[in-house]
């Protein structure tokens, strides 16, 4: 079984993907989204998304990482993921799933489902730039409104060359709100013939195996899970059982010396409260820490009192 560690913009940063991929499990981790409009991006902007690009395109711990794009403009697309990979990033992923509607006039993510044939036109146009000893996958919901048109997106991703899809199992109008529909994955994947990666919506083992089973893959990515039980690819892949609180308060003491010393420290107070809002769901702790640090706005007091 192959596990991704999912895009998230604003939470799953390069010290985060450092921290998880130490933790174990993962195969493979995707960017924060590259927002694309009408230029070739600064070679700076791919290192500030992806830090790893100065190790070969590796996490500390050797796990690849590939940069993820997302717009509307085949051809800015197609640029801009060439100077990725020459970059280092290991292959593209192009952005089908994120719901803002339209941010400077630019259209992007989800919205481009109501279109096939413009995200024919996109993944065709980078997979064409793209060296082939890297690989172009996708990342969709099952569609914008509805899921009329999930099987021809996909269909549209695999004609155009892509090497592998991941779905996140829900339309953009479902939002983040479960369930996730694992088994239209199964109906997709019997209409295209790339690999295909389930995702959406798996918490625990059991999720994972249900997943497994109903959406017909074997590979998943995991998102808000791995940030709710930091070993939580281990738990699927190995059965380790999930790692008790003790060790989770290590990774947030660990975590604040990397926001802290790292090029985050102004975001600090909102990264661990955020994060302590998906643990919550899995500790009790986690809980209780949270209603402690809330209304703390300086990072010395907050790091006091996850230490305490
Ligand atoms: C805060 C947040 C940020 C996200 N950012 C991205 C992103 O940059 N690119 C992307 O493709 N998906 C993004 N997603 C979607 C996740 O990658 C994933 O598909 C979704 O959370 C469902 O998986 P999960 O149930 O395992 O979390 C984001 C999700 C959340 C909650």
């Amino acid at each position: 079984m192959h596990i991704t560690l999912a895009p998230m913009e604003g939470v799953v940063d390069h010290l985060m993907r450092d921290m998880l991929t130490q933790v174990g499990g993962f195969d493979l981790c995707v960017t924060e989204f590259v927002r694309i409009v009408d230029q070739l991006m600064p070679k700076r902007v791919f290192h500030r998304i992806c830090p790893e690009l100065n190790n070969q395109g590796f996490t500390p711990n050797g796990v690849p990482v590939k940069v993820q794009l997302l717009g509307q403009h085949a051809d800015w697309l197609a640029e801009n993921a060439f100077r990725a990979v020459e970059l280092g990033s290991h292959g593209i992923d192009l952005n089908f799933g994120c719901p803002a509607k339209t941010v400077n006039k630019s259209k992007g993510g989800a919205i481009l489902l109501r279109e096939p044939e413009t995200i024919y036109n996109i993944v065709s146009a980078v997979r064409q730039a793209v060296p082939k000893e890297h690989t172009v996958s996708a990342k969709m919901r099952l569609g914008f409104d509805d899921t009329s048109l999930a099987i021809s997106n996909a269909q549209a991703i695999a004609d155009a060359g892509a090497n592998s899809l991941v779905i996140h199992a829900r339309t953009k109008v479902d939002g983040y709100k479960p369930p996730a529909y694992w088994d239209w994955i199964a109906k997709i994947k019997q209409h295209v013939d790339i690999p295909i990666i389930a995702n959406g919506e798996i918490w625990n083992e059991q999720d994972a195996v249900n997943c497994q089973q109903q959406s017909d893959c074997e590979n998943i990515m995991l998102g808000r899970g791995a940030l709710a039980m930091p070993n939580l690819a281990q738990v699927i892949k190995n059965t380790e059982l999930a790692m008790p609180w003790e060790q989770v308060k290590a990774l947030l003491v660990r975590y604040s010396g990397y926001e802290l010393f790292g090029d985050k420290g102004k975001y600090y107070p909102n990264r661990v409260k955020q994060w302590l809002g998906y643990l919550s769901r899995q500790y009790p702790e986690a809980e209780a820490l949270f209603m402690g640090i809330r209304a703390l706005k300086s990072a010395d007091e907050i790091l006091q009192q996850i230490q305490s």
